[in-house]
C-alpha cells in the first residue's frame, strides 16, 4: 500500500504576487485554513501516513503549522477554548507524520521529488502538487482510487483532467487511445509537458496527482533538464512509460489552481458555500452582493 506521500513546497510563488512576498502561498487562507491543510488531508483520507514536504528556508511557516503550538495550546487550555484547543490540534490524526527535506536550488518539479529519494527509499509514492485543490463529490476521493488501481495493475497512476484545448500549453498531457470515463484508468501511450497548442496528443492534462513507483527516483537521476531548462516529472513519468505500464486516471472530482489569482477566488467561493458553519450565511451574503 502507498502511504507516503510527497508534496513539493519549495516554489516561490511568483504568480501569486504581493501576497506572497513574505508568506508561502501555501499557507493563504482558503475560508479558515491554509490551502496546504486541504491538500495534506485529501492524501490522509486516501490512507497516507507520511508527509514529505520538499521545502524552502523561506516556508518553514508550513512545518509550523502542522507541528504542535505549545505556548498557544496552553493559553486557550488556560482561557477554557476547548473547541478551539481541539481545532488547532487535531489538524491532523496521530498517526499521521509530517517530515521535511530542503530542495536547494529551484531545477524544477522532477528536482524537487527527487529530494526526497533518502526518505522514500524502496516505498512505492504518491505526489500531491499544492497549487491545485481536488473538491470531491463522492465519499472515496479520486487519490484513493487511484492508490487501488495502482494495487491492482501494478502500473504507476496520473491524474488527469480535460481542459480547452487553448490551454494545453500551460500543463504536462497525456496521450492516450481514447479518454477514458470519468474514475477510469486508460494505458497511457506518451506524455509530453507543454506542449504548443495544436501540436498536443490530446486535451487530457496532468492534475498534479500521481501514484508513483519507487524506482521513479532511478529515473529521475538521469533526466535531463526539459521544458523551462527544468528537470521535469513529465520526462522521467515518459521514461518509464517506456519501461513499463503507465496508466492516465481521469478524475471525478473538481479542480482549484490556487496558484493563480482567479483559480484561488474560485476556490474560496466553492470552499465558501459548502462550509459546514459558514456555507449558509456565506450564500446569502453573495446573493445580496449588488454586482
Ligand atoms: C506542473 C507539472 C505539469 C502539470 C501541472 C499541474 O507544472 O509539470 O505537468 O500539468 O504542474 O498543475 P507547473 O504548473 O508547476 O508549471
Amino acid at each position: 500500500m502507498i502511504k507516503k506521500a510527497i508534496l513539493p513546497v519549495a516554489g516561490l510563488g511568483t504568480r501569486f504576487l504581493p501576497a506572497s512576498k513574505s508568506i508561502p502561498k501555501e499557507m493563504v487562507t482558503v475560508v479558515d485554513r491554509p490551502a496546504i491543510e486541504y491538500v495534506v488531508k485529501e492524501a490522509v483520507a486516501a490512507g497516507i501516513e507520511q508527509i514529505i514536504l520538499v521545502t524552502h528556508s523561506s516556508k518553514a511557516s508550513i512545518e509550523n503549522y502542522f507541528d504542535r503550538n505549545f505556548e498557544l495550546e496552553t493559553s486557550l487550555e488556560h482561557k477554557k477554548k476547548f473547541d478551539l484547543l481541539k481545532e488547532i490540534s487535531e489538524i491532523l490524526p496521530a498517526h499521521v507524520s509530517v517530515i521535511s527535506v530542503r530542495q536547494p536550488q529551484p531545477l524544477g518539479l522532477g528536482h524537487a521529488v527527487l529530494c526526497a529519494k533518502s526518505v522514500v527509499g524502496d516505498d512505492d509514492f504518491a505526489v500531491l502538487l499544492p497549487d491545485v485543490l481536488v473538491k470531491e463529490n463522492t465519499a472515496e476521493n479520486d487519490l484513493a482510487r487511484m492508490i487501488r488501481r495502482f494495487g491492482e495493475a501494478k502500473a504507476a497512476q496520473i491524474m488527469v483532467e480535460a481542459v480547452p484545448e487553448d490551454l494545453v500549453d500551460q500543463y504536462g498531457i497525456v496521450d492516450v487511445a481514447s479518454s477514458p470515463n470519468e474514475g477510469e484508468s486508460i494505458a497511457m501511450q506518451g506524455i509530453v509537458e507543454k506542449p504548443a497548442v495544436g501540436a498536443a496528443p490530446s486535451n487530457l492534462s496532468v492534475v498534479g496527482r500521481y501514484i508513483l513507483p519507487a524506482k521513479i527516483m532511478q529515473l529521475l537521476e538521469k533526466t535531463p533538464k526539459g521544458a523551462g531548462n527544468e528537470i521535469q516529472l513529465t520526462d522521467a513519468i515518459a521514461l518509464l512509460q517506456q519501461a513499463e505500464a503507465v496508466e492516465a486516471y481521469r478524475m471525478k472530482g473538481q479542480t482549484f489552481d490556487c496558484g493563480s489569482k482567479l483559480g484561488y477566488l474560485k476556490a474560496v467561493l466553492h470552499y465558501g458555500v459548502s462550509h459546514p458553519v459558514l456555507g449558509e450565511d456565506f450564500k446569502t451574503m453573495i446573493r445580496g452582493l449588488e454586482l
